[in-house]
């Protein structure tokens, strides 16, 4: 946890941006696996962890906006607990580690909670994104499932927002230790990449390196030699020589701030020059758009400019036909790249998240496209100094959208597709993927970057 004073200031920034009423951060509880007691891994709500910082389970904190005072709501554990669960502190001592004043057990929320609505005050909860704590807020406000939605306080969620996304040095520093375990995993994996090895034998090791330094991974791995598949968790395969295997992965560290980078190397350690040439137009729109990252830029621009730099690639390469610029316009390059170029990063590896993507990344100035692959941009406003975002750019070949493309002759005066079909059908796909936060004239990586260059890639995976 960090100091104290941390939390007693982000829960005073916090009151002094809301008008009235009382703020409610629900804890989240176990989760039940298979049975109540062979639960996942326990995750602590991450708004819950940045105003509160206790990383267990069955708490909930309460602001009172009218009268200034802050509640910690929980339950001491009995000697029934302790007996599997070793000795414990006491709520009392929990709620001084964090500065709040007041504790009351659990079963003492719905009262002050009912009382506030009687008294037609403001209850603001953030929204929600698992059933139990629908069913348990429900439970506490007795109200109908289908009525918890109409706590959910635009304000609250943008005052949050405000807070979050603005990194302050100790989160820096813990972002900082996260991108060292992925830089970890990231350089074992390339060494591991040999024809023969099964996926998942990396993918384990990989996640493996996440649990020894005492976290786990910020998100289920991606890991596949089928990387043309955005998101693929399918680690089966046998790698072969002469395909390309794309690793997408993080770690969180002890206090959960995360790190997410992709890298996507040759099985074997050799590129092939067809290979090469895919790979080079990907690495030059990571280094251009880490150029042009600064504050006040909107990342929707970057975006753009990113698809620029991959539609001149493919262009010259005659995968792509036309005027680069305007196939950009017609989204002819999301043939390619169908995802958007990155998101915030912190306590979530797609930070925010819960609390709404547009309300995260966009705003009333820049709003989401719902054009093809810019649609899925999650990540669109101006940038601000002390951000930290993903820069991820990839290309794929993606065989059932491009099959679907050409039957529907879709942007097919930007599209080489006799050419594709021939040549790149089977290719695979590459990613690359840096974290960055943005300073004040610029941006800086956070960490040592991993392998990327061609040369520096091969030369890792020699030794
Ligand atoms: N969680 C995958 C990514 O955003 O890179
Ligand atoms: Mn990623
Ligand atoms: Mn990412």
């Amino acid at each position: 946890m960090f100091k104290k004073d941390v939390y007693i200031e982000r829960r005073n920034r916090l009151k002094n941006k809301l008008k009235g009423g009382l703020v409610l951060f629900l804890g989240n509880k176990e989760s039940a696996m298979n049975y109540l007691d062979n639960a996942y891994h326990f995750r602590q709500d991450s708004s819950f962890l940045y105003f509160f910082g206790l990383d267990m389970p069955n708490l909930a904190g309460l602001l009172d906006l009218d009268s200034g005072k802050e509640y910690l709501f929980g339950d001491d554990f009995t000697i029934d607990d302790i007996i599997w669960m070793g000795t414990q502190p006491t709520m009392k001592e929990l709620s001084a580690e964090i500065g709040v004043e007041n504790t009351e057990p659990f079963s003492q929320l719905g009262n002050y909670l009912r009382n506030a609505i009687n008294q037609n005050r403001n209850i603001h909860v953030l929204p929600f994104y698992r059933g139990d704590t629908i069913i348990q807020f429900s439970n506490l406000l007795e109200i109908s499932h289908n009525e918890a939605e109409n706590f959910i306080s635009i304000e609250l969620i943008k005052a949050v927002v405000d807070l979050r996304s603005i990194k302050d040095k100790y989160e820096i520093e813990e972002l900082i230790k996260a991108a060292a375990i992925g830089y970890k995993m990231h350089t074992t994996a390339m060494k591991m990449a040999k024809p023969g090895v099964y996926e998942q034998e990396i993918a384990g090791t990989v996640e493996g390196i996440a649990l020894a330094h005492g976290g786990l991974l910020s998100f289920p791995i991606i890991l596949s030699q089928n990387g043309e598949t955005l998101h693929n968790h399918d680690h089966s395969n046998i790698l072969q020589e002469g395909r390309l295997m794309l690793t997408d992965s993080g770690a969180e560290t002890t206090m959960h701030y995360a790190s997410d980078n992709t890298r996507t190397v040759p099985v074997g350690g050799k590129f092939s020059q067809k290979q090469k040439d895919i790979y080079n137009i990907v690495l030059n729109t990571v280094d251009h758009v880490t150029s042009l990252i600064k504050p006040g830029i909107p990342y929707r621009d970057i975006h753009l400019e990113a698809a620029r730099i991959i539609a001149e690639g493919l262009t010259n390469l005659g995968i792509m036909k036309g005027n680069p610029k305007d196939a950009v316009r017609e989204g002819a390059h999301a043939l390619f790249m169908p995802h958007g170029l990155g998101h915030m990063m912190g306590l979530d590896v797609h930070d925010m998240e819960g609390l709404g993507e547009d309300n995260v990344g966009y705003d009333n100035e820049i709003k989401r496209s719902t054009q093809f692959g810019l649609s899925g941009l999650r990540l669109g406003r101006k940038l601000q100094e002390g951000f930290v975002l993903t820069n991820e750019p990839g290309i794929y070949f993606i065989p059932d959208l491009i099959n679907k493309w050409e039957t529907e002759k879709i942007n097919t005066d930007f599209i080489n597709f006799d050419k594709i079909k021939k040549e790149y059908i089977n290719f695979g796909g590459i990613r690359l993927e840096d974290d960055l936060l943005v300073t004040e004239n610029g941006s800086q990586l956070l960490g040592k970057r991993i392998p990327i260059t061609v040369e520096e890639v091969e030369e890792t995976m020699k030794s």
